[in-house]
């Protein structure tokens, strides 16, 4: 199978595009023939050493969290999928990722895709949708009525809250670039601030949550626009040494776990028609150095998809 490999933490030369052997499942695993993975900002983070042990044994690796795809094959126990049903999932970090035409992954991870979407609108909407709902409904405990700022609109994580946080009855502000007020507005923003020129802190005050997708000096001044009680629920670095300038709000990192359940709550969210896809840039396996240079950019509007077969 083809599939993106590095030897080593690096730049996007490290990347490689090879032939390799297709894996086998395991005990409890599913072989599932990819149809379409995304790039996230965690790939080209993890590229660059940010998180993995280099142990014995993690070289070379596949890259790459969420995808979509059909079962070829089951492991022994492997429970609730059976071969060619339509699946969806993000893997864990550290194992080997989507960057491939193939992936064993425990079964437990993966749920059935919905029938309404294609393959590219699951793997976009998998790890972002899973990273909203965990932050807003879980962690946040966001409800009706509240007030809530999304942090990075356009991006692909911000895409999902903006629609989240409507979906919930929230009033939602965003921030975002000029070019890209339309497409927030068009999910569900009620309000969005061009950050460029204007200073959010002064525009935007009495939030029951942030939701932080920016990180950086853009979370430290975040605080500022939370009324007292209020919930910083943030997933993007902190600046170094950081220390939360106000003790009347809580700040919550949320547990972005995987499991079939978040799965099909997900599916629940996409059947209800409560969430689409985000904006999606199509790109081939064989663009990946590219695709990951433009990711770090910082600006892709949606999910850059690797469409694979
Ligand atoms: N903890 C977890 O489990 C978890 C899960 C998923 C993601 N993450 C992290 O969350 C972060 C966001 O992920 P993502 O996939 O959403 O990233 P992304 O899609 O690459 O986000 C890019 C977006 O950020 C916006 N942006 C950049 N600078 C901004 C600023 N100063 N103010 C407002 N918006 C700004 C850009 O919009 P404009 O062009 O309009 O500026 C662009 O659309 C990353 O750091 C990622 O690693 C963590």
């Amino acid at each position: 199978m083809k599939a993106v490999q590095i030897d080593a933490f690096g730049g996007p030369e490290v990347l490689q595009v090879r032939d390799i052997a297709d894996p086998a499942p395991g005990p409890g695993e599913a072989l599932i023939d990819i149809h379409a993975a995304t790039v996230n900002p965690a790939d080209w983070k993890s590229r660059g050493g940010s998180y993995a042990d280099p142990a014995e044994g993690y070289f070379p690796h596949i890259l790459g969290r969420d995808f979509s795809g059909v079962v070829r094959e089951l492991g022994d126990g492997a429970e609730g999928l059976s071969p060619g049903d339509e699946v969806y999932g993000v893997a864990v970090q550290g194992v080997d990722g989507a960057y491939a035409e193939a992936i064993a992954i425990d079964a437990g991870l993966v749920g059935l895709k919905p029938a309404s979407i294609s393959h590219d609108e699951a793997a976009a909407l998998a790890l972002t949708t899973l990273t909203a709902m965990i932050a807003l409904e879980d962690t946040a405990r966001l409800t009706s009525g509240q007030k809530l700022l999304v942090q990075g609109g356009a991006g692909g994580v911000g895409s999902l809250g903006i629609q989240i946080g409507h979906h919930l009855g929230a009033h939602v502000i965003t921030t975002a670039s000029p070019g890209n007020h339309d497409y927030v507005s068009n999910l569900g923003a009620d309000e969005v601030i061009d950050y460029n020129s204007t200073d959010f802190t002064e525009a935007v005050s009495d939030c029951d949550v942030v939701f932080d997708t920016v990180g950086g000096e853009v979370h430290a001044r975040s605080f500022a626009v939370l009324k007292a009680g209020g919930r910083m629920v943030w997933i993007a670095g902190q600046p170094e040494g950081f220390t939360a300038p106000r003790d009347d709000v809580e700040v919550m990192r949320p547990n972005v776990k995987r499991a079939r359940a978040y799965m099909d709550r997900i599916s629940e969210f996409i059947t209800a028609g409560a969430v689409k896809a985000p904006e999606m840039q199509f790109m081939s396996l064989d663009q990946v150095r590219e695709a990951h240079e433009l990711s770090a950019t910082g600006h892709v509007r949606g999910k850059i998809v690797f469409q694979v077969r």
